[in-house]
């Protein structure tokens, strides 16, 4: 422990050096631990199964996310006996604590008394009770109690010393449409709008009889058939709800809480019910809960999802769940591969993790969730996959000493991730086969094979550092966005634009200029038109050689701006005509691919632009399979290598790396093996 200040206070005043805020709110340099729920089991339990933490080297609990009835069994009548001392046998045992607000699961004794605090679905369906989630997050009355059990576990245990941190709630998202829920729909577009005669005009609403004559009119809905404006406010203003809701309870518990915990809630992934950069505003770090339902990891789309979480504050974040080996609510629920567990939990860290939670350690005899993976059976005994965690969570105690502080390296790209337009486009995708998250996928992909590291970033982050921006697909743009992305290519940055860009404004309407809207100046040409594709189509230019599928545009260009890639002849409409464009301004430089590519095509540009940027190659060259991601502060560097293939593979190490820990036999890097290097000056 004293080698861990002494490395702590060593490594302090460094910090300035790192390109993001370094993550402060850690329970140990990297915590390994579990979700735990001592209120399932006899209390005679607790320190066997603490007992066995230990010997799996875990550090970290999260409790009581799900205990309201037993946290509160009557109203206003709290207990909070047991969990002092579910805190005080985990504190003993070495093991600190996060504890999960539980209004994800309010009481039946609430339910009862007040009925209207029940969710209500979009066909009016009412919750039950028993199922999780059954509350309305609009409701005024849940509200008060969800932030009074919130601050009335502050008050117990936000000075207390075991506790790390605060996990509010649990995967909120789902929404509701209840009275309380549409009175602040009406006060939101009151607030937005002032006069409805305005929200009728950016609506426009001359168009199927939808003049509204007073906001109170305007229904909330996501359902297909409605106006693509009112759509977007319906998710904006959902955003808004679950970030007051968040809010709420984060302030409740900061009243109390001692500023060294943290406060986060757990997300999980691709979930377009809200904004998670608005959401995520009155939190400290993000934590979200990785999930492989298919027990097949794609490593590049999970070093994507990553990214996307780091993004929500750019900083290191948790992994709050992770299956121990399966899950229990996919279609097959198979188990990772022996050592998989352990390649997801060393790559979550590579990316910026620093802490990973198994859900669950032991399955309760009864509830929902009887044939999901534990790392101890209903026995108490070790499950299959125990060891392999054990054996991680001690790798990762030896890591820490080295990684503490550091986050992932700065990346030269950034990718930018607009919710609005994902939203826009799922509203109407014109194409079936347009699937916005898989276009992000697409884009990232080649990046990873190509060893080329990239940032998430949301649309209103500063771009200035990046050598190159991509956007591939912003097609909300509105005006401030719009701005910055010119700001950013006059100072000599270099932006590739994806297909649908610039296509509608804040309000979800058409650009009365065709895509990409607003840029299409900037960028001297434009789309002369749309074509959703059945079948893939050619395309070749400079160096590129590939194919679009589901989407093309036929671009227009005025003089100066140069045509790199044209579609192939006898393809129709498409026949010869512009794919992707691209125009000098002084050093910087604005492109626009109108097409989503096959693998080739969309290789082709990688390296296009990654030349065209002049990206520094990776330390370690890339490989098929191979995945090499850097953990840095100030110049100490790490570098963490990862072989998702089934075969060894020979690493060219440079001399300056020296290997620390993992499964490297030479310079061959095992088969699903992981390993560990620092640069020569980076020893602890
Ligand atoms: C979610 C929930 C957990 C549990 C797991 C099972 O992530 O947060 O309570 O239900 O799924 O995979």
């Amino acid at each position: 422990m004293r080698q861990l200040l002494a490395l702590l206070l060593a490594v302090a005043p460094v910090s300035a050096f790192a390109h993001e805020t370094p993550a402060p709110f850690t329970a140990a340099p990297l915590a390994m631990g579990s979700s735990w729920y001592p209120e399932q089991w006899p209390e005679t339990r607790w320190d066997a199964d603490l007992t066995l933490m230990k010997r799996a080297h875990l550090n970290v609990v999260r409790i009581g996310e799900f205990a309201w009835a037993r946290i509160e069994p009557k109203d206003d009548v709290f207990d909070f006996a047991w969990l002092d001392r579910a805190i005080a046998a985990a504190g003993r045992n070495g093991i600190r604590v996060v504890i999960g607000t539980p209004t994800a699961a309010p009481p039946i004794w609430l339910t009862e008394a007040h009925p209207d605090t029940l969710r209500v679905d979009a066909d009016g369906s009412v919750a039950r009770h028993g199922g999780r989630r059954h509350f309305s997050y609009a409701s005024t009355t849940y509200r008060r109690y969800a932030t009074r059990i919130a601050e009335q576990l502050a008050r117990r245990y936000g000075r207390n010393a075991n506790v790390v941190g605060w996990q509010i709630d649990n995967e909120i998202g789902v929404p509701s449409y209840d009275r309380d829920a549409t009175a602040r729909w009406a006060a939101w577009l009151t607030a937005r709008y002032g006069v409805i005669d305005v929200l009728n005009r950016r609506w426009t609403t001359e168009y199927w009889s939808q003049t509204y004559t007073g906001f109170e009119q305007v229904p909330l809905t996501l359902a297909a058939d409605q106006n693509p404006a009112l759509v977007l406010d319906a998710r904006r203003f959902a955003s808004s709800v679950w970030a007051d809701y968040i809010g709420e309870q984060a302030r409740a518990i900061r009243r109390h809480a001692d500023p060294r915990q943290f406060i986060t809630t757990n997300s999980t992934l691709w979930n377009d019910n809200f904004d998670q950069y608005l959401v995520h505003s009155d939190l400290d770090i993000a934590a979200w809960d990785e999930y492989v339902p298919d027990g097949h990891p794609d490593w590049a789309a999970n070093a994507l999802h990553h990214s996307v979480v780091r993004s929500y504050k750019r900083r290191n974040f948790w992994i709050m769940e992770t299956q121990p080996g399966r899950v229990d609510w996919g279609p097959i629920n198979r188990s990772l591969d022996p050592g998989q567990t352990r390649e997801l939990a060393w790559q979550a860290v590579a990316h910026g993790a620093d802490a990973v939670l198994y859900w669950q350690w032991r399955s309760a005899l009864n509830g929902q969730e009887q044939y999901h993976g534990t790392l101890v059976g209903p026995d108490g005994t070790p499950m299959p996959i125990f060891d392999e965690i054990a054996r991680t969570a001690a790798e990762l105690h030896v890591a820490a000493q080295y990684l503490v502080g550091t986050t992932p390296a700065p990346a030269e790209v950034a990718l930018i991730y607009s919710q609005e337009s994902r939203w826009s486009i799922e509203h109407e995708r014109h194409s079936r086969d347009y699937d916005p998250v898989a276009v992000l996928k697409d884009w990232y992909r080649p990046f990873a094979s190509a060893g080329i590291p990239v940032d998430v970033v949301a649309p209103d982050t500063d771009l200035s550092r990046y050598r190159l921006v991509m956007a591939p697909q912003m097609t909300v743009l509105d005006a401030a966005t719009a701005r910055r992305l010119e700001l950013y290519v006059a100072a000599g940055g270099h932006l590739l634009l994806g297909p649908r860009s610039g296509m509608k404004d804040g309000d979800n309407a058409l650009s009365l200029a065709r895509q990409p809207g607003s840029l299409a100046a900037l960028l001297g040409g434009r789309v002369d038109y749309y074509y959703p594709l059945d079948n893939e189509v050619g395309l070749s230019g400079l160096g590129i050689a590939g194919a679009a599928r589901v989407w093309a545009e036929t671009l227009e260009v005025q003089p100066g701006t140069t045509v790199l890639a044209r579609y192939g002849a006898h393809s129709g409409w498409l026949s010869n005509k512009p794919a992707f464009v691209m125009r000098e301004r002084g050093k910087g430089w604005i492109a626009y691919i109108g097409a989503l590519l096959d693998g080739d095509g969309q290789m082709g540009i990688v390296r296009w632009a990654s030349a065209k940027a002049s990206l520094k190659p990776s330390m370690i060259p890339a490989q098929s399979d191979l995945e090499v991601v850097e953990r840095r502060l100030g110049r100490r560097r790490y570098f963490v290598a990862i072989n998702h293939g089934d075969r060894d593979i020979s690493l060219a190490l440079p001399a300056k790396l020296s290997f620390i820990l993992g499964d490297i036999s030479g310079s061959t890097l095992a088969a699903h093996g992981v390993a560990l290097f620092a640069n020569n000056s980076s020893n602890p």
